[in-house]
């Protein structure tokens, strides 16, 4: 039997074949950041213009694979013509628009949110915050620091309710995106939501009921967006109170994951040789960084013994 019988060939384009019109691409839009002028498609935000222009921006609850819900405020620009300050990860950039990232007003406002957020909630698993704070000499102790942390610490237990990962709400700023990412930004889950008002905000299941007794399906895609380590893999978390966790000594790997044909993107940290957690980079062109359970906590059992 000849290769042709058993491979199908399409045939040839022909001159007639009709071909779906070339999109055209977006209408450039011309800004200045910090008198740098600046192009980006229409469409873009001024966050993607900093970016453009080489000015790093805090972010917390901003994140490219979810819809901007402008909670944290501490991405704010001063825009020429603005009475107030703007967001700068949901404002979309406009032509001629000028734009200041580093005005002794941008500072004072970023230096708040940051005092703010430090003096009620513990982030020592949060770095990025922790180096804006030193970036913007922000103070969190001028709102009465130490102690308030350590309140909190003492009030929110740290829920260990599953084998897989732990939540810690002394960690949390609120910044919804775990929230976005279990309900309509991607998994479709809603095992968790924002429950209280005000002071009373918390994320929490329904009903406050255990992760287990919860709708949670165990995608882990809510770690995976949350920014400071109120959400931890177990085993992570383990580490840290043995004093064991030592970034120095892992490593990173991308790998495909093995249990289906979808082809997620796995980020393996590794450390003693033991798969310690599973992240997925947000650009991964298949599913964007979310995974399911057996992705993200399917592999953790693979160690030394088992090669
Ligand atoms: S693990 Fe998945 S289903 Fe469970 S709370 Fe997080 S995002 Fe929702
Ligand atoms: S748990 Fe994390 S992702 Fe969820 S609101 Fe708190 S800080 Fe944000
Ligand atoms: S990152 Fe822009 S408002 Fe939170």
């Amino acid at each position: 039997m000849s290769d042709d019988a058993i491979y199908f060939n399409p045939p040839p384009r022909s001159a007639h074949t009709p071909t779906a019109p070339a999109r055209p691409a977006p209408a450039p839009v011309e800004v200045t950041i910090d008198g740098r002028p600046v192009s980006v498609p229409t469409g873009a935000t001024l966050l993607d213009a900093c970016s453009a222009a080489g000015v790093e921006t805090p972010t917390l609850c901003f994140a490219s694979t979810l819809t901007p819900v402008n909670a944290c405020r501490v991405c704010v620009v001063e825009l020429e013509g603005a009475r107030t300050l703007v967001p700068a990860c949901a404002r979309k950039a406009e032509p001629g628009m000028k734009v200041l990232t580093d005005s002794p007003r941008v500072r004072l406002s970023r230096k708040v949110v940051l005092e703010l957020l430090g003096s009620s909630v513990d982030l020592s698993t949060a770095p990025d915050l922790l180096r804006w704070q030193q970036r913007y000499a922000a103070r969190p102790a001028r709102f009465g620091s130490g102690a308030a942390v350590a309140t909190v610490a003492q009030q929110t237990k740290v829920k260990v309710d599953n084998a897989l990962y732990v939540r810690d709400y002394g960690k949390c700023v609120l910044c919804y995106k775990c929230v976005e990412a279990c309900g309509s930004d991607a998994q479709h889950t809603f095992a968790i939501a924002v429950a209280g008002r005000g002071f009373h905000a918390h994320i929490s299941t329904e009903a406050d009921v255990p992760l287990p007794d919860s709708a949670c399906v165990y995608c882990g895609n809510c770690i995976q967006v949350c920014p400071t380590g109120a959400l931890m893999f177990k085993t992570e978390h383990d580490l840290r109170a043995a004093g064991r966790w030592d970034p120095a000594a892992q490593t990173q790997t991308d790998t495909i994951c093995p249990y289906c044909g979808v082809g997620c993107t796995l980020t393996l940290t590794v450390q003693d040789q033991r798969i310690v957690k599973v992240m997925s980079p947000p650009d991964a062109p298949v599913t964007r960084g979310n995974l399911c359970i057996k992705g993200r906590f399917g592999t953790t059992f693979v160690g030394p013994e088992d090669t």
